[in-house]
């Protein structure tokens, strides 16, 4: 069975002391939860005071960013060695705010994932449909594409796929449990076709998880966890996602 994987996507929120408070309160709520894995992604400016206090807990770091090249004349971008020695597991990539607002496509989204598998980071890629996408009855498409482009050459090792409908982020409106389970399906049933390893591959759900929805997203069959925005903010808010990820 997959392990369920709850992550926190804080996107540009919160400076170094709101992150250490947050995750003062956080560690004791979650202290004893050790059938769901835990992540959380803060900016980079608050990821090495973040490491510092999630040393030894069963929380992992993990951040939202990162460029495709190992280093050079980039000014205000970072590379994954940078992540690794301020303590990150873990790396989101292809975000579809990054696509919006900063033109990722799937190949720099593809290159981004090559350097980061190449780092040993782990990798939570990204997918989802538009409104005018999904109402296009485009939506199984939209996801192949994406994910033929960026996983060209790539294995699923320490690979999750978070499917996150961008009429779904930040608006409240959140996939009905079928609409995720099904996106879900399509996604793993593309994995089957095109790689080793498929069965393994947890996917997440994102786009206005709660602590009130996510027992019933969590019981679809395809449903292997979350990628919280807004509602990860709060300790007691997130605590509760990830206490009611346990799968009954
Ligand atoms: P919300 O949970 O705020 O809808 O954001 C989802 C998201 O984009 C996580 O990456």
């Amino acid at each position: 069975m997959r392990k369920p994987y709850i992550a926190a996507n804080w996107k540009m929120t919160k400076t170094i002391e709101e992150t250490e408070e947050f995750i003062r309160s956080f560690i004791p709520l979650v202290k004893d939860i050790n059938d769901v894995d835990i992540l959380i992604a803060p900016p980079f400016t608050a990821l090495s005071a973040a490491s510092s206090l999630l040393k030894d807990t069963n929380i992992k770091l993990g951040a939202q960013n990162m460029y495709f090249e190992e280093n050079g004349a980039y000014t205000g971008e970072i590379s994954p060695r940078m992540l690794l020695s301020a303590g990150c597991s873990t790396v989101i990539i292809g975000h579809s705010e990054r696509r919006q607002y900063f033109q990722e496509t799937d190949e720099i989204v593809n290159k981004k994932i090559k350097l980061a598998r190449a780092n040993n980071l782990e990798v939570i890629l990204c997918i989802g449909e538009s409104l005018e996408e999904r109402e296009a009855n485009k939506t199984f498409e939209v996801l192949e594409n994406q994910l033929a482009g960026s996983l060209k050459d790539l294995s699923l090792d320490e690979i999750t796929i978070a499917y996150e409908p961008i009429w779904a982020i930040g608006t409240g409106k959140t996939a009905s449990k079928e609409q995720a389970n099904e996106a879900h399906t399509c996604v793993r049933e593309w994995l089957r076709k095109n790689k080793d390893g498929a069965d393994d591959v947890r996917i997440q759900y994102g786009g206005s998880v709660k602590p009130d929805n996510v027992v019933e997203l969590m019981s679809q069959p395809e449903v292997d966890g979350a990628l919280v925005g807004g509602a990860s903010l709060e300790a007691e808010s997130f605590s509760k996602i990830v206490a009611g990820a346990v799968k009954k």
